[in-house]
């Protein structure tokens, strides 16, 4: 039977299409499309439809999270360094009002203090930060534990 609501919108923000050419120790040598690729088979695997969607432009991201609702049943945001202080990119994530789980490829807390906090804090029902690609299975898992109920 098919499911009704098991549309993923994969959402990277400022920066993360130059994964690759960005620094390895944080982020590996994977590339934004190969992330890519490795999300859509975690999301098959979990019987999820991914979508994607990269900028550098905040407002594109934000017009983006206005459509959103009528295009995905749940969020996965990846926003780069907007995370930090682009309080637009919350205000908009709260107007789509859908399911979200925030993650980073880096453990942004045991980096530099200003990427200890994040807009999205209270809004995303998790966040998953310092396992890689990785982490984005474990986002889907809660994004999916979160769609079947
Ligand atoms: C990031 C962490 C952010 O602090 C940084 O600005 C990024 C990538 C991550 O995936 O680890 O661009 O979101």
């Amino acid at each position: 039977m098919q499911r009704s609501r098991n549309r993923v919108a994969v959402l990277h923000g400022v920066n993360l299409d130059m994964l690759g050419r960005r620094d390895t120790e944080h982020y590996g040598t994977v590339t934004l499309a190969e992330l890519q690729t490795k999300v859509k088979r975690f999301a098959g695997d979990l019987d999820l439809e991914a979508t994607f969607f990269q900028t550098n432009h905040e407002g594109e991201f934000v017009e983006y999270l206005h459509r959103l609702p009528e295009r995905a049943d749940a969020a996965l945001l990846n926003p780069g360094a907007w995370t930090h202080y682009s309080y637009a990119i919350r205000d908009a994530l709260e107007i789509a009002a859908v399911p979200a789980v925030e993650v980073h490829l880096s453990d942004v807390d045991s980096r530099e203090e200003w990427r200890k906090s994040s807009v999205l804090d209270g809004l995303v029902i998790d966040v998953v930060s310092g396992e890689g690609t990785d982490g984005y299975r474990r986002a889907l898992e809660i994004l999916n534990g979160r769609l079947k109920t």
